[in-house]
């Protein structure tokens, strides 16, 4: 009997074309299994699921695949899966670290730059025709050099961001569970920082890059705001409900923060209607990973975290497995 993996919706052909060498592929349609219900409605039939972060692979879900061996998200970050379930029912969990860093930091960068320098508004000036010739005192935006960017997550993510911001002129504070090593830090030039609040304070640049656990839902709410200096720019590359976004919008609306360059969202893919309209903000769709390269690693190595459990490859040997 061939194993049958369900790929929730199209992603990079190649990929596909891999796990249809080893096992019979289903390929779901975009948006078909965004909810928990229409995976329940199948989830019986396959022995491996590679879903996408917008798929809620819950214990209802996992419990109802008798067949489910794995789950291969095609994210790094597995909040959409209830991975204490998947452990009780035996179920391996994988993810995909490591292949997105550069991406996701460049983009980070890419919010920032826009952000700091108005970039969209910019370029919006110049698309409605309203571009009269040079003017010394429009679109003047914040200097990223000499400043100090503050991030909260120094995983493989937040270091990636660290080396792109040193090499604007821009000092390094990070805030984290554990300290990094030393020659790390030595590297960067980064501060360790016990408090968010200290780090909240401190930064002319607040850049997230940490997973959305319980500890860090809403870890940036309206007091940690309110802490931030009224320039400060906040860059969220990691996941939206680490930011309560309705305090958010309220405080770009009152100019209690300079900006924010977001790319995730807490009811993705809402987006809180007063962010819309809030000044300074540019805002993009989930778009981190969104590389040709890293896409195509991304689907890789998820789809040979499902070829090395199908075919009973030891645990060890399977890098990306999430063990909790
Ligand atoms: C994207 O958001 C990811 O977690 O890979």
């Amino acid at each position: 009997m061939s194993y049958r993996v369900l790929i929730t919706e199209p992603i990079v052909e190649s990929v596909i074309q891999k796990l249809e060498e080893h096992f019979k592929v289903e390929v779901g349609e975009r948006g078909q299994f965004y909810d928990e219900a229409s995976l329940l409605e199948v989830i019986g039939d396959f022995d491996a699921l590679l879903p996408m972060l917008s798929s809620p692979v819950t214990d209802k879900v996992l419990n109802a695949g008798n067949r489910l061996k794995v789950v291969a998200n095609h994210a790094v970050g597995y909040n959409n899966v209830d991975i204490e379930a998947a452990q009780q029912a035996g179920i391996k969990v994988a993810n995909t670290p490591g292949v997105l860093s550069e991406s996701s930091a460049d983009c980070a960068m890419a919010l920032l730059l826009a952000t700091a320098r108005k970039i969209v508004e910019a370029q919006d000036f110049l698309y409605e025709g309203k571009f009269d010739g040079w003017d010394p005192l429009s679109f003047l935006g914040m200097e990223l050099n000499g400043k100090t960017m503050g991030i909260f997550g120094m995983g493989r993510i937040g270091k990636a961001v660290a080396r792109r911001a040193k090499g604007f002129g821009i000092s390094i504070l990070y805030h984290n569970r554990n300290r990094v090593e030393k020659e790390l830090e030595q590297e960067l030039d980064a501060e360790y920082i016990p408090k968010l609040e200290t780090l909240a304070e401190r930064a002319d640049i607040l850049s997230l890059n940490c997973p959305l656990t319980d500890e860090t839902h809403h870890a940036i709410d309206a007091e940690m705001l309110k802490r931030m200096p009224s320039h400060a720019l906040l860059i969220n590359t990691a996941r939206g409900p680490v930011v309560d976004e309705e305090a958010l919008a309220e405080a770009l609306h009152n100019g209690e923060i300079g900006g924010a360059g977001l790319d995730v969202f807490e009811e993705e893919p809402e987006v809180h209607p007063r962010l819309l309209t809030a000044p300074n903000c540019v805002l993009t769709p989930h778009i981190a990973s969104a590389t040709h390269e890293t896409r195509k690693a991304i689907g890789m190595l998820a789809a040979n975290a499902i070829i090395g459990v199908l075919d009973g490859t030891p645990d060890e040997q399977i890098p990306n497995l999430v063990h909790v």
